[in-house]
């Protein structure tokens, strides 16, 4: 599907977003390995999280499949998607309500588990049906089929569980065995691997460690504690020992990196804009220092917790022109899903964005440092991937033809740094924005942009 967007602010609000995928998927799998009912609301119709929710369906008893699968598979996802749209009071998402057995109750799969798209579903699922004694295949989509996989097949072997890849990327073939706890140093910072280590050590032997090179998102963490499990962490460090959870109620909090898409929109055309029922965990508001950095003026208020997620309202104010900044290796984990959008807003402003040790950005849904460098040059402005630095020149994007992608973040970061081009830009692909924005296109327009589909 193809967009136009027109060069134009934002106005209106206040502009909710859809859930957020991360908290959503791990959500999801602890209510699936949960003893006792819990209960989702606000649970976001992306693409990838109805592949967790589609999996965890082929595992689950009757009860549980039946309302993992009804969701999962409804065709049209129109009857969620109103519930993100602007203005709307109505709780974002679908509200769900699963009747688990633990763990232990899971059941093997009559088929591969379809991750669709979707990293995240993949990784994570493995560390939960590492300690199940069935064989589990996981299958991807052809963009999750060129993803490395090892780096969470190794501590899982390592545990004692056995973990075919195919050679490093899926099929992921786990049969699950009794583990242990290890001490794992993730060599690559990824809040994925994290919580693939975490969930097979709620069911191994002994306490398992995992640490990083540099802090990431720590949602599993904060689910773990609020549930009562014997995790302890810190930024860069987590450990667990074995837990058998109960059942749980919450609200998922709106998509941070969603937020961020617009955010960016009304930085870029010095538009006013409040995003209300965000989430504001520190792990995902990074961008907001690097936005701050650049002379935007922004400002996040916490108003209440849903499941150890604080939760609250992010203001935009019209702030003044924007500068380039630096973003070290050290802060890029804390901002990886932001890097498009910060590099594409990075083009309008002046003087030169550094994003140094971003090569894991690489090995995304695509190569986003290259999709990033190519469409800043399609569109009329300059940057150039060195290495696993990023560098982009500011100075302004003319607009015009955006290179195709079928990857969501760069055809959403394309589409707002649009709105502060000189031209129309059009977008070929405008629907991978599912994957993660369902109704991205219709907030964008109840904010008053000109977007024609
Ligand atoms: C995610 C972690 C990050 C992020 C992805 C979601 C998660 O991936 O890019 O969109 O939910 O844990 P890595 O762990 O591979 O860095």
């Amino acid at each position: 599907m193809r967009a136009v967007v027109h060069p134009g602010g934002l106005s209106g609000g206040p502009a909710r977003v859809p859930g957020d995928k991360s908290i959503a998927h791990r959500w999801l799998l602890l209510a699936a390995t949960a003893a006792g009912r819990s209960e989702l609301r606000g649970v976001p119709a992306a693409l990838d999280v109805k592949a967790t929710a589609s999996c965890l369906a082929r595992i689950s008893r009757t009860d549980a499949r039946g309302a993992l699968e009804g969701w999962a598979s409804r065709p049209c996802p129109e009857a969620d998607r109103d519930r993100s749209t602007t203005n709307d009071p109505r709780p974002r998402g679908v509200d769900l309500v699963l009747e688990a057995h633990g763990r232990a109750a899971l059941e093997a799969p009559d088929r591969c588990l379809e991750c669709g798209n979707s990293g995240t579903t993949m990784r994570l699922l493995a560390g939960v049906v590492a300690a199940l004694r069935f064989e589990t295949v996981l299958v991807g989509d052809e963009s999750l089929s060129r993803r490395p996989m090892e780096r969470v097949a190794e501590p899982l072997r390592a545990m004692g569980a056995d973990v075919r890849t195919t050679d490093g990327h899926p099929p992921v073939v786990v049969r699950g065995a009794a583990l242990r706890g290890i001490e794992h140093l993730v060599p690559v910072p990824s809040a994925q691997v994290k919580s693939a280590v975490l969930l097979a050590g709620l069911a191994a032997d002994g306490e398992t460690t995992v640490l990083e090179p540099a802090p990431t998102r720590d949602h599993t963490e904060r689910a773990l504690e609020h549930l009562g499990a014997p995790v302890a962490f810190e930024p860069g460090r987590a450990t667990v020992r074995a837990f058998q959870h109960g059942g749980f109620a919450a609200t998922v909090p709106g998509d941070a990196s969603s937020a961020a898409f617009l955010v960016a929109g009304a930085v870029l055309t010095g538009s006013a804009l409040e995003i209300r029922d965000v989430g504001l965990n520190p792990t995902r508001t990074r961008f907001l220092d690097v936005l701050e950095r650049m002379g935007a003026e922004v400002r996040a208020s916490v108003e209440r917790e849903e499941l150890g997620e604080p939760v609250g309202t992010l203001e935009v104010g019209t702030g003044g022109a924007l500068v380039g900044t630096a973003v070290g290796p050290a802060e890029l984990p804390l901002v990886i899903d932001e890097v498009p959008v910060l590099a594409l807003l990075a083009a309008h402003a002046r003087g030169q964005t550094r994003f140094a040790g971003a090569g894991e950005l690489k090995v995304k849904e695509s190569d986003r440092l290259g999709a990033i460098e190519g469409a800043i040059l399609a569109l009329g402005g300059d940057a150039r991937v060195d290495g696993d630095e990023l560098v982009v020149a500011g100075g302004g994007l003319r607009g015009g033809q955006a290179p195709a992608s079928a990857d969501h973040r760069i055809v959403m970061a394309a589409a707002v740094s649009a709105l502060a081009a000189r031209e129309p830009t059009t977008i070929e692909g405008i629907e991978a924005a599912e994957v993660s924005f369902p109704g991205f296109v219709d907030v964008l327009r109840a904010l008053g942009a000109g977007v024609e589909v």
